[in-house]
Parts: structure tokens; C-alpha cells; sequence
């Protein structure tokens, strides 16, 4: 009799992504942004999207000096329930005692480590992008973090380079994988080249290629659903992580999650097009209303809630017909009524701008020659001059 042939199961085109013991239901993350992606942020991107929500940045040194500052942004809400802190340090000791902090106090379930910050403060003392460069010390720091971390997945996030004459990124990332971390990420730019231009994607498939063991995951210029799906057939990266595309607009985790579940075939093409958002202006205006009350509860006080929001105002009212008026007065509020008073004002009728309200947002500008220390550059491995500039690389800077 002859066999029956076993089928295979179908294919999913998008499959969950696993990042150690934790299972995405989208390949979803939102980028680590400084002075952005606090737990008022965070939870208003996870009320319309699915993914993993990772904190700002937090250096290692605050952290174990146990900074007022610092213990604030590791907080996470109840709702949050995969609990992701970012760290950045530059020195393995430091690193281990805080993430040894984390994990003996019950605090994090996900440790990603940022090693992607081009600003010159920074990379000027060796750190942020330039520390990969330094293939002895990164090892070391990612081997102390995955080691103090035990169970709780670390992952890495980082640039291509310094520059196009210095990658790092394929041996750093070779290096984390046998460090065993969970997951790498590469926003690929150089540091050179900070926000400017187009990110080149084919560094992902590149990394993609190189490291087999753990999910690559790709990072920079994913401005809209279609981005995020294009992203990942070009390059084959396993999940996608998401910046400033989600400036005033965190319905775009609504978006995103409907474009991986459809292409998942687990919803129906009419329900991929109706979960598409297309907020008319009262839409818009009510998130933002909805972040500045998350930020309230953030900041225990609306002042600092309403100074915090300004930033926002003109991401989430982009290509919306908002009069200047409007846009100042909202910039000066202190308190959530005059908002509401300035919001009620508006039109919560008019359409979804459409275009106007796509494409690039956030940091842009021109390349860089990025400041490094004296003969950083001369050999990859750490020397005595590299050791005392970096004693100063640890400073509360802007990210990534
Ligand atoms: C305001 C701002 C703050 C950032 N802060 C961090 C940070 O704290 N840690 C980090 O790894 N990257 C940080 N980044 C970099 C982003 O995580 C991301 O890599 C970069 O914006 C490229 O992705 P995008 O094109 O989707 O924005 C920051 C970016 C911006 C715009």
C-alpha cells in the first residue's frame, strides 16, 4: 500500500516572532526612543497595535546609582505586560550589576542594549556607535548583561558603523549571537550618517544572511504598513522595529498589526481594509488628548504633562488643516481643560488628510563626520586612552 503522504502545514508568510521565552503575535516592535517612548507612550501604542513596546533608554550607571530619574523609567503600568527596558553602558561591570538589579528585583522581561546612538557627546568619548568598534569591550558587555540576565531575554540594537570605511555591525552581531542573545537589531545607517538619507535596507539582508541562530529584525524608515511588509520581503528579517514613523501616529500599530495578521491569513481582506486607520481630525485630535492624559498620570501632574506634549502637537496634526492659532495655543497649555477647550474648537469631521499625512517625520538632517576620540580608530581593541575617554561616555544623552 502506498504511503499517505503527510501534508505539510501551510505556510505563514508571517510567523510570530520569538525573542527567547517571549512570543510576538506581530513581528512589531516599537523603536526605543528617548524623551519619547515612556510608559504613557508605550501604552498608547499597545491600545491599538500588538508588538513589544520598549522603554527609552536608561543607562546602565544611573541605574545602579539608583538615580530618581532612572527608577521612574524603568516603571511599567500593570497593563504592560511584557515589561522591556532599554540599557545603554559602556562598561561590562556596570552593566552586569544592573541588570542584575533588574532581574533580582522582578523589574524587566526583556533587556534589549542599545548600541546605536550617533551623537557626538557620545560617540566623542567612544560610546553609543563608536563602542562596537572596540569588538573586545562590546563582547564583553553583552556577555556580562546576557550572563547577569539568566532567564530574561537581552537583546542588541545597533547602527552599520561609524562610517561606510568602519562597519561593525556583521562581526558585532556575530559576537552577540555566540554571547547568546535573543534577537538583533540593526537600524541601518551609519553613525556618519545620523538621520539623513534613505536607511539602507540591504544591510538587514546582509545581517539576515550572517546570523541564523536568532531573529534579525530591521529598523529605519518604516513610515507606513506597506513599508513594514516591504521591509521584510526584501530583506527576509524576521520582525520590524518602528521609530519615528509612529510620531503622532499610534494607530500605526494598528495598522502594522493588521498588515502581518492578513498576510498571515488570519483575517480576511475585508477585515485587513477596515482595520486600516484613516482617523478623520477628531480621531487625531482625541489620541493626542489621550496621551497627554497618560502622560499626566506619568508625570503625576498635568503641567509637566502639557510641556510634554508640545513636542507632539504638530507630529499629530500633520498634513491636517490645524491653523497656526491653534497649533501656538496648544504649545502653551498647562492644564487638560484648556486643551480641551482648544480641541474642542476643531472640526472633528474633516477627513484624513491622506499623503499629507504620511511619509518621514522626526530627526532628519545631513551626515556627519562622526567626533571620536583621538586614534579611536587605530586598532579594535581597548587601550589605556580609549579606557579613560570612555569613563566619560556614560552621560543621559538623546538615544539612538
Ligand atoms: C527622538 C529619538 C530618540 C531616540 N532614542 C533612542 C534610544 O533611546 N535608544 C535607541 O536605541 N535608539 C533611539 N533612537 C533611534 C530609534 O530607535 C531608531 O533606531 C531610529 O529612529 C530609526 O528608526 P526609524 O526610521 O523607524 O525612526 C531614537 C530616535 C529618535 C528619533
Amino acid at each position: 500500500m502506498p504511503a499517505t503522504p503527510t501534508l505539510a502545514p501551510a505556510p505563514t508568510l508571517a510567523p510570530k516572532l520569538t525573542i527567547g521565552p517571549i512570543t510576538l503575535d506581530v513581528p512589531v516592535v516599537l523603536a526605543p526612543m528617548a524623551g519619547i517612548t515612556n510608559t504613557a507612550y508605550r501604552r498608547l501604542c499597545r491600545e491599538y497595535g500588538a508588538g513589544l513596546y520598549v522603554s527609552e533608554m536608561i543607562t546602565s550607571r544611573a541605574l545602579v546609582e539608583r538615580t530618581p530619574e532612572s527608577m521612574r523609567l524603568i516603571a511599567h503600568h500593570p497593563s504592560e505586560t511584557t515589561r522591556s527596558i532599554q540599557l545603554y553602558g559602556v562598561d561590562p561591570k556596570t552593566m552586569a550589576e544592573a541588570v542584575t538589579m533588574l532581574v533580582a528585583e522582578d523589574r524587566a522581561d526583556h533587556i534589549d542594549m542599545n548600541f546605536g546612538c550617533p551623537v557626538p557627546k557620545v560617540t566623542r568619548r567612544g560610546g553609543g556607535a563608536a563602542l562596537p568598534w572596540k569588538s573586545d569591550l562590546f563582547r564583553s558587555i553583552v556577555e556580562a548583561a546576557v550572563t547577569a540576565a539568566g532567564d530574561i531575554p537581552v537583546t542588541v540594537k545597533m547602527r552599520k558603523g561609524i562610517d561606510d570605511n568602519h562597519l561593525t555591525y556583521l562581526e558585532a552581531a556575530r559576537a552577540a549571537e555566540g554571547a547568546g542573545v535573543a534577537s538583533i537589531a540593526l537600524h541601518a545607517r551609519t553613525a556618519g550618517d545620523f538621520y539623513s538619507g534613505q536607511a539602507d535596507w540591504s544591510a538587514i539582508t546582509k545581517l539576515k544572511e550572517t546570523i541564523t541562530s536568532v531573529p534579525v529584525l530591521g529598523n529605519g524608515d518604516i513610515w507606513s504598513a506597506d513599508d513594514a511588509l516591504r521591509m521584510v520581503d526584501e530583506t527576509g528579517c524576521d520582525g520590524v522595529v518602528v521609530g519615528r514613523g509612529c510620531l503622532g501616529r499610534p494607530w500605526l500599530f494598528g495598522d502594522l498589526a493588521a498588515a502581518f495578521r492578513h498576510r498571515a491569513g488570519e483575517i480576511t481582506d475585508a477585515e485587513a481594509t477596515a482595520a486600516r486607520a484613516f482617523p478623520p481630525l477628531g480621531q487625531a485630535a482625541e489620541a493626542l488628548r489621550r496621551h497627554a492624559e497618560l502622560l499626566t498620570e506619568f508625570y503625576d501632574g498635568e503641567e509637566r504633562a502639557c510641556r510634554d506634549i508640545r513636542k507632539h502637537v504638530a507630529w499629530y496634526f500633520k498634513g491636517y488643516p490645524v491653523g497656526h492659532e491653534v497649533r501656538a495655543a496648544l504649545a502653551m497649555v498647562t492644564t487638560l481643560a484648556e486643551m480641551d477647550d482648544l480641541l474642542a474648537t476643531l472640526d472633528p469631521t474633516l477627513p484624513y488628510p491622506g499623503i499629507d499625512a504620511e511619509g518621514p517625520r522626526g530627526r532628519a538632517g545631513r551626515p556627519k563626520r562622526p567626533a571620536l576620540p583621538d586614534k579611536w580608530l587605530d586598532s579594535r581593541t581597548l587601550d589605556t586612552t580609549g579606557r579613560a575617554e570612555l569613563a566619560g561616555a556614560e552621560v543621559e544623552h538623546s538615544g539612538g
